[in-house]
């Protein structure tokens, strides 16, 4: 939500800076200046006072208008205590996490859990770890981030609102941080709009244009895009609207990244479920490569695309799915006149990668989907995009 400018209005009447109240008080002005969870939990997302060089705050990665994605081409963004220290993973979208469970497997499947690879239990628990990361926030300990959190001019109003005590310890501070980074993730009606063209097009109240059906039907189809196996486009038993991911994890061997930092030693690999971020599946190397399913919501916000920001735009997203097996020229380096397929997994792991439709051809195939295709599929995608500026849907499909 844009409230950025309204609560921290707010915020500096009630701090007593009564000058910065200004004289054009409207009736909305007074009623913002009383702090609520959702004016204090999102100061607190912007704050860039909770890192330890005071640059960068969560919405730094997580920008308002992509989608609380990233916005950095594919050269990931910069943090920890020299602000070149850089991470190796794209910051997803933060939107539609709201039915997200814990990591868990079904069926031999994985499935849930927070951040690429679902190490996190929950939104509170993911908290932390950009806090106390040293390519990101970069705080050496919850007692440092807990002395920031006291310097805030709002620091009265965050224990008030979200019900500390009064003289409360650095623990309790970070643990409700925590807490209300979660909480600011949940009232924020942008989280969960449900107010695309696609979401009207479910409810009758829109018209899909002929590019936009084409691409929808291609998305469903199994025999074509089969992109709905994984990002779900059906509407729920009980009405529940499509979230386009199912929260599970595939391998999809995207080109290597050259541009992260991490990536100039070639023995290095971020292989998702096995390692190295994650470490409790470090001996399933079945399971590297894979990565979480991200929504498809907003996807036309949040470029770059896949969790190594391998993919600069959405047209060269889809590509990929249309042209990995039949022209893998085109996504990967050349060494020695071989394509180095899969060079982002080390030549061991390479079988891990999904050979399922949309992929498995092989060079010289009649292509499973046109460029034609690709711009249909692209075409429907930009229906995911919510309106901001328009009151949100509601989560269950009109009948
Ligand atoms: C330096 C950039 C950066 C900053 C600052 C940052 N994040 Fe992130 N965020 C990321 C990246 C990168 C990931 C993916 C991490 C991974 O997969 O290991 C992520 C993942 C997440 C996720 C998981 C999303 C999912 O799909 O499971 C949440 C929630 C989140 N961040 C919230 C926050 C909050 C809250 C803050 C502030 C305390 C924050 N982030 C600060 C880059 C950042
Ligand atoms: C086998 C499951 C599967 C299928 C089928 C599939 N995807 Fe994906 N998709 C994923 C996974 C997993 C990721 C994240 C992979 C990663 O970053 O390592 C992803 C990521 C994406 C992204 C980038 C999202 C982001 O936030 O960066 C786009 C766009 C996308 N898929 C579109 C499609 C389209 C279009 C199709 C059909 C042509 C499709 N997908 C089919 C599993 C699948």
């Amino acid at each position: 939500m844009n409230l950025k400018s309204v609560a921290l209005f707010g915020l500096f009447c009630i701090a007593g800076f009564l000058s910065a109240c200004g004289g054009q008080n409207s009736t909305t002005d007074v009623a913002t200046a009383i702090p609520t969870q959702l004016s204090i939990s999102q100061a607190l997302f912007e704050e860039k006072a909770l890192s330890a060089t005071g640059q960068l705050a969560c919405a730094s990665c997580h920008t308002d208008d992509r989608a609380h994605a990233d916005a950095f081409g594919t050269t990931l963004p910069l943090g920890g205590l020299s602000m070149k220290a850089q991470g190796f993973r794209s910051s997803p979208t933060l939107l539609y996490l709201e039915t997200n469970r814990s990591f868990r497997f079904e069926g031999g499947q994985a499935f849930g859990g927070f951040t690429w690879d679902g190490r996190a239990s929950s939104r509170a628990e993911q908290a932390a770890g950009p806090l106390l990361d040293p390519s990101e926030m970069a705080n050496a300990d919850a007692a440092a981030v807990a002395g920031k959190v006291r310097q805030l001019i709002y620091f009265k109003d965050f224990v008030s609102v979200f019900g500390l005590p009064t003289s409360p310890t650095d623990n309790q501070i970070f643990e409700k941080l925590k807490e209300a980074l979660q909480t600011y993730q949940q009232l924020d009606p942008d989280y969960l709009l449900f107010n695309s063209k696609f979401d009207r097009y479910l409810d009758g109240n829109a018209t899909l244009a002929s590019d936009e059906l084409r691409g929808l039907n291609l998305f469903n189809d199994e025999n074509k895009g089969n992109c709905a196996s994984c990002h779900t486009s059906r509407t729920g038993a009980l009405g529940e609207r499509p979230l386009f991911t199912n929260f599970s994890y595939a391998a999809l061997g995207l080109p290597r990244n050259d541009q992260i930092q991490a990536n100039l030693d070639p023995s290095f690999f971020d292989m998702g479920l096995c390692g190295p971020k994650r470490t409790d599946l470090m001996s399933r190397t079945d399971l590297c490569g894979q990565f979480k399913v991200p929504t498809l919501r907003n996807i036309e916000l949040t470029a770059p695309y896949f969790h190594n920001a391998s993919v600069a735009t959405l047209e060269q997203a889809v590509s990929f799915y249309a042209t990995r097996d039949l022209r893998p020229e085109l996504w990967y380096s050349t060494l020695n006149g071989q394509v180095q397929k899969f060079n982002d997994l080390p030549v061991a792991l390479h079988s891990n990668v999904n050979m399922t439709r949309p992929f498995g051809q092989r060079p010289g195939d009649v292509p499973i989907l046109s460029a034609q295709d690709v711009a249909d599929l692209v075409a429907f995608l930009r229906t995911l995009t919510d309106d901001r500026t328009a009151p949100s849907g509601t989560p269950l499909v009109k009948r």
